[in-house]
């Protein structure tokens, strides 16, 4: 085994979600080394400790915080309680890389931006869906002005996990629980991330996010799993015991008049596809794979024949794999089998590598913690937007859609 005295002591925080990353810590083993896990479950450390014996285990948090052989932790707890952790961390001295959502209030997300401020610390989001291959290139298209200005994006998180919202005996889970709490588009940022760094690229950082308009579906899927797994009696059995509806969208506004369009329904049955996204511009367009086995679509106005004259133009797709040899993104250029390996679409291995490296050099990540509050908040101004029948209600000024560093939260 590689491991180098530099390497990035990490402490993996809630082992279920973590355990995914096993592989890619393997493959980055001169980078990182995992030097503690941390879980409420004895059995999940166990399971940990077959193949990392060295590590050491936590079942407390605040035990964890207290090792100083631990300069980072990976926080892949439930999501509610990921900034409360995360800002405990920081001021422990850790740096964070946080599972998806950062933070679930606006009150959350000031004070976990104003903690890493505080304590100079690296935060970043664990935005594994900004690294799909298909995502970095469409970045790097965008960036480079081969869609014009953009226009209009889609961005969809379409993936039937009714099974995790309760335990085998009908108890709920944390998913469950957030569904009887509150109404919202509720994990926006598998969405909204790869969408909002494609608007950045293209637009630029002065194209800030302006509104949310949100709307719910009613609940119908998640009332009808219940009761045929649990049966009419459990409460979880009647659509009205629930406040989330079963499929939200959420149009967001920019500056420049672009709209975002966002789909997340984690209720309805359908095969799962990874990939659901649009962009429109006014020099090309691209259209994600919409199922396994299929090629992401793209036409770009600079590869088309021009129409005759007051003829409508010949227009049809390619596939964006055409387009790899010119904007295959740096990430993935010949490490394609190292990454497709790891989970989700090779977003893990990268999540994992962007950290280690923004630690090491010493900058920012490319997910920071200003994109990370700033696409979270998309849950809270939902909530707001749907308790007032879909108005359209503003992000707050603090909140920046750039990783620059000013202006600073502390400073208002
Ligand atoms: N980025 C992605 O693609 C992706 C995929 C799946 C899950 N997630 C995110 O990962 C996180 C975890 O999801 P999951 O499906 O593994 O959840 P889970 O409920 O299956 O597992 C959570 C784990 O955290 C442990 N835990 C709970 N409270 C703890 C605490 N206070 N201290 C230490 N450990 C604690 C539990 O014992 C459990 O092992 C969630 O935030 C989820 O949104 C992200």
């Amino acid at each position: 085994m590689i491991m180098s005295d530099s390497a990035l002591r990490l402490a993996v925080v809630g082992g279920r979600r973590g355990r995914h990353f096993g592989r890619a810590l393997s493959r980055l083993e001169d980078r990182i080394r995992l030097a503690a896990v941390c879980d409420l479950s004895g059995a999940v450390l166990d399971s940990w400790q077959g193949e990392f014996p060295a590590a050491r285990t936590y079942r407390r948090f605040e035990e964890l915080l207290a090792d100083d052989g631990v300069d980072a932790v990976f926080l892949a707890t439930p999501l509610p309680l990921h900034a409360r952790q995360a800002i405990a961390a920081l001021e422990a001295g850790k740096h964070v890389l946080s599972e998806v959502t950062a933070a679930n209030t606006l009150a959350d997300g000031q004070a976990l931006i104003e903690a890493v401020e505080r304590t100079g610390r690296t935060y970043m989001l664990a935005e594994n869906y900004c690294f799909m291959r298909p995502n970095l290139m469409v970045e790097k298209l965008a960036a480079r002005g081969e869609f014009g200005a953009v226009t209009y994006l889609e961005g969809g998180y379409l993936h039937d996990c009714r099974h995790l919202m309760h335990e085998a005996d009908g108890s709920l889970t944390w998913r469950g629980q957030l569904r009887v709490d509150a109404n919202s588009v509720y994990y926006p940022t598998h969405s909204l991330g790869p969408v909002a760094r494609w608007l950045r690229a293209a637009n630029g950082d002065d194209d800030r996010l302006t509104s949310v308009a949100a709307f719910t579906t009613r609940t119908a899927a998640v009332s009808d799993h219940f009761a045929e797994r649990f049966g009419g009696d459990h409460p979880g059995a009647a659509p009205d015991h629930w406040l989330q509806g079963d499929s939200g969208t959420a149009m967001i506004t920019t500056t420049s008049g672009a709209l975002i369009s966002l789909r997340v329904d984690a209720s309805s049955p359908r095969p799962h596809n990874m990939t659901h996204y649009a962009v429109q511009g006014t020099r090309g367009a691209y259209q994600s794979a919409r199922r396994d086995g299929e090629d992401p679509l793209i036409w770009l106005a600079r590869d088309a024949a021009p129409a005759a004259n007051g003829a409508e133009p010949e227009r049809d797709w390619s596939s964006l794999w055409d387009y790899a040899g010119e904007f295959e993104s740096d990430q993935w250029r010949d490490r394609v089998e190292i990454a497709a390996e790891s989970g989700h679409g090779g977003g893990d291995f990268f999540v994992l590598e962007e950290f280690a490296t923004a630690i090491a050099e010493g900058r920012a990540p490319t997910i920071d913690v200003h994109d990370a509050v700033l696409w979270s908040a998309v849950v809270p101004l939902s909530v707001e937007s749907i308790r007032r029948g879909g108005a359209p209600v503003e992000f707050p000024e603090w909140l920046r859609p750039t990783s620059a560093p000013e202006p600073s939260l502390t400073k208002q």
